[in-house]
């Protein structure tokens, strides 16, 4: 029997159960807050949390039956359909995606977690951004899928029509050359930005960017969202509606995204829970103290300083943002947001919920708390470990595979981040065929949008030095 989630989470955070069970006002105050507990709590719900409504938002297709219920068996489909999309599967069931009953159909509907859940080193961290999730596949599987839901007479009523109808219109939006990722773990926020072009019924500029960038870690935000919203600050998280933008995408209505206001409330309140992973394995406490007068004479400038709350926890602060003349990476997802998207946004029917900062070209210099997960590395997941950041723009790795990316044979805490093959190695080349081929699980530095120029901070330290920096950095 599951408990119901709310329960759940009471409990967990340690409420005064004396109230649930009736007891004297006179009970003891409820203790401080406890930040893991309140972790858990809040990172359970955010497990569960969905937007899908009224038979709207971001779907996968109508169910094709036993397929990813949350109390049942997964089956053969949806675990093969998980597999080649790259949502994480756990324990029989897949993240982020849940079957919801919509005027007697039934759906599989994706939640905020199927993005904002990711593996690192083995291990599932929900708010790590996930590493191998492919829009692109999803949407060309899920139009396979509608076929196969045809055939099984999935379209027998109205409803059942809309709902294909629906999915094959975010199967066309997902797979549309113009938006298409070209690489796993790269969502295009062309994608969700096309939808204020749409309504103020204009044309789509031709060429326009992709902006395709990592799925950010959510650890921090609540702070983050006082100085902007995404890797360049683009979106004013004072208002409370570019949180669901991928619901937009995905066919929602802006009269029930209103509907969602207190919702979105409680979803920053649960994201003001989330905590870095701490690192898996032993730090060298010596050589983390040296590394920190490193980092603190080679980074803070823009990372800022980090300190720990009495009860040994981050306290969190807003991040740095910094002009792209300074820090010079690659710049594609800033020429996404050019043009007359701002005053788009501004004009949209949801310019009160939905708005943008006036912050010049640039990018945050993230908070670095938990940055030994948040691999491969920058804004456009450019930069496959901490070492390879930390040297010289032009020898970086130029491909490597993105293969169980988060499973523990894939994490090399030497050089903090994906294990690569040794230059000029067969399996090397053999990545550089796959990635010319345009084999999505490899990550390349030459496709477009994805070049790992710039941040070339700290590149001229000493190897010590540099060992020093990144035993510190596994320790934030
Ligand atoms: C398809 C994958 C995907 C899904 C599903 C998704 N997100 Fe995101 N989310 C992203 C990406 C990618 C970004 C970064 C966008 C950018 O930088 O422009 C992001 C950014 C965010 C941010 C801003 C973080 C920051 O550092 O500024 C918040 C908050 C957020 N998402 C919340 C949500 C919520 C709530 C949901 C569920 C309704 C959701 N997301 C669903 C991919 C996703
Ligand atoms: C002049 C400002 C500046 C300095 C100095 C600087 N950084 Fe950065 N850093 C940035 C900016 C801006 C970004 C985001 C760039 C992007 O995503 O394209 C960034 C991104 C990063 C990231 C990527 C985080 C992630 O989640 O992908 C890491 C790691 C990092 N910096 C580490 C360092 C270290 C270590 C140093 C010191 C050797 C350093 N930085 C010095 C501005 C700076």
């Amino acid at each position: 029997v599951r408990l119901p989630l709310a329960v759940a989470a009471l409990l967990v955070a340690g409420a005064p159960i004396a109230a649930l069970a009736g007891e004297p006002a006179s009970a003891p105050p409820p203790p401080a807050v406890d930040r893991r507990a309140a972790a858990e709590a809040g990172t359970a719900s955010f497990r569960e949390l969905l937007f899908f409504a009224e038979g709207r938002g971001l779907h996968a297709g109508p169910s094709l039956g036993g397929g990813p219920d949350a109390d049942g068996p997964l089956s053969k489909l949806a675990l093969a359909f998980a597999k080649r999309t790259g949502f994480v599967v756990e324990d029989g069931r897949v993240l982020g995606l849940h079957e919801v009953e919509t005027s007697g159909h039934r759906v599989s509907a994706v939640g905020c977690v199927a993005c904002h859940g990711g593996r690192a080193a083995g291990k599932t961290i929900v708010g790590l951004g996930n590493k191998t999730i492919d829009v692109f596949e999803v949407g060309r599987l899920g139009r396979k899928s509608l076929w196969l839901a045809k055939v099984a007479g999935a379209a027998k009523d109205e409803a059942g029509k809309e709902l294909l109808d629906s999915a094959g219109r975010l199967a066309d939006l997902l797979t549309d050359p113009r938006f298409a990722n070209a690489t796993a773990g790269l969502v295009p926020t062309s994608m969700v930005f096309q939808w204020f072009y749409a309504q103020a019924s204009e044309p789509i500029p031709p060429g326009i960017a992709r902006g395709a960038v990592k799925v950010p870690a959510l650890w921090g935000y609540a702070r983050k969202r006082e100085v902007g919203q995404f890797c360049d600050g683009f979106g004013d998280g004072h208002a409370a509606g570019w949180t669901v933008g991928v619901e937009l995408a995905g066919g929602q209505i802006p009269e029930t995204v209103r509907t969602y206001r207190a919702k979105l409330d409680e979803v920053e309140r649960q994201f003001a829970t989330f905590l870095p992973p701490p690192y898996p394995f032993p730090v060298d406490a010596a050589k983390a103290a040296r590394g920190k007068t490193v980092f603190e004479s080679t980074c803070s400038a823009c990372h800022g300083t980090y300190s720990r709350a009495p009860d040994g926890l981050p306290a969190f602060e807003p991040p740095q943002h910094v002009a792209w003349e300074t820090v010079g990476t690659d710049r594609e997802r800033l020429d996404a947001v050019g043009g007359p998207l701002r005053k788009l946004v501004a004009r949209s029917p949801l310019a009160d919920l939905i708005r943008t900062t006036d912050l010049p070209p640039g990018y945050f210099a993230p908070r670095l708390e938990g940055v030994w997960s948040r691999f491969p590395f920058l804004h456009n997941a450019s930069v496959p470990t901490l070492r390879a950041l930390l040297t010289d723009p032009a020898k970086r790795p130029t491909e490597w595979s993105l293969e169980d990316a988060g499973e523990a044979d894939r994490f090399d805490p030497v050089a903090v981040g994906l294990t690569l093959p040794a230059p000029g190695s067969p399996e090397a080349s053999a990545l550089a065929r796959r990635a010319a081929d345009g084999d999505r699980l490899v990550s390349s530095t030459s496709r477009l949008g994805q070049s790992s120029a710039g941040h070339s901070f700290g590149t001229d330290l000493s190897p010590s030095a540099k060992a020093d920096l990144l035993e510190y950095l596994k320790s934030l």
